[in-house]
């Protein structure tokens, strides 16, 4: 697949049939997280890959049901003593997002249902406590791929030269 064909394939999947996912298929969603731009190449991230069912079921007990039929879950940890760990770590995930939708998984950024519980899921799973963890990306077979996201259109969001110039 082409990298602006993932580009437009990548949907928030949140339906998966509880497959497995292999470890070198992971490895390499991973691998493309690692390789994103990072200010300063601080690479301030660490990436924890989840795939023990017990785990899994517990992280979805903690936040969402449909995580449970995730066959992996990535944590994507940060260091928030680099200063774009934001940036870095967005980045990041946004490669593991288009690595997977390219290898034919679906993904979802999932950051509301764990904020909240950061502290206890980072105790729990041993994350040092001078880490944030920005965002859970849940990775399965899907169920079914989503259908067309509505997204802003080219002509609201590009401005030419100047602020508001349409050509
Ligand atoms: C910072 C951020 C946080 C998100 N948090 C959640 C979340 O907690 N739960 C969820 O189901 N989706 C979450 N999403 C996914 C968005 O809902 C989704 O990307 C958006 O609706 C656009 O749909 P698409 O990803 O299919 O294009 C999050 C996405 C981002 C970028």
């Amino acid at each position: 697949m082409q990298t602006l064909e993932a580009i437009k394939k990548r949907r928030s999947v949140r339906r998966f049939t509880g497959a497995a996912v292999p470890r070198e298929d992971l490895i390499r969603m991973v691998d493309a997280g690692r390789q994103a731009a990072s200010g300063h190449n601080k690479q301030p991230w660490d990436f924890m890959i989840v795939t023990e069912g017990a785990l899994i079921q517990e992280i979805a007990a903690q936040t969402s049901a449909w995580l449970g039929r995730a066959g992996a879950i990535i944590v994507l940890v940060v260091d928030p003593a680099s200063r774009w760990w934001m940036e870095d770590g967005s980045a990041a995930a946004e490669n593991i997002l288009l690595a997977a939708t390219d290898l034919g998984y679906g993904t979802c950024w999932f950051e509301g249902g764990m904020l909240a519980r950061e502290e206890q899921f980072k105790a729990w799973l041993g994350i040092p406590q001078d880490r944030r963890i920005l965002t859970f990306i849940p990775v399965g077979v899907p169920e079914e791929w989503p259908g067309d996201k509505p997204k802003k259109t080219l002509d609201e969001v590009v401005h030419w030269q100047r602020w508001g110039q349409k050509a």
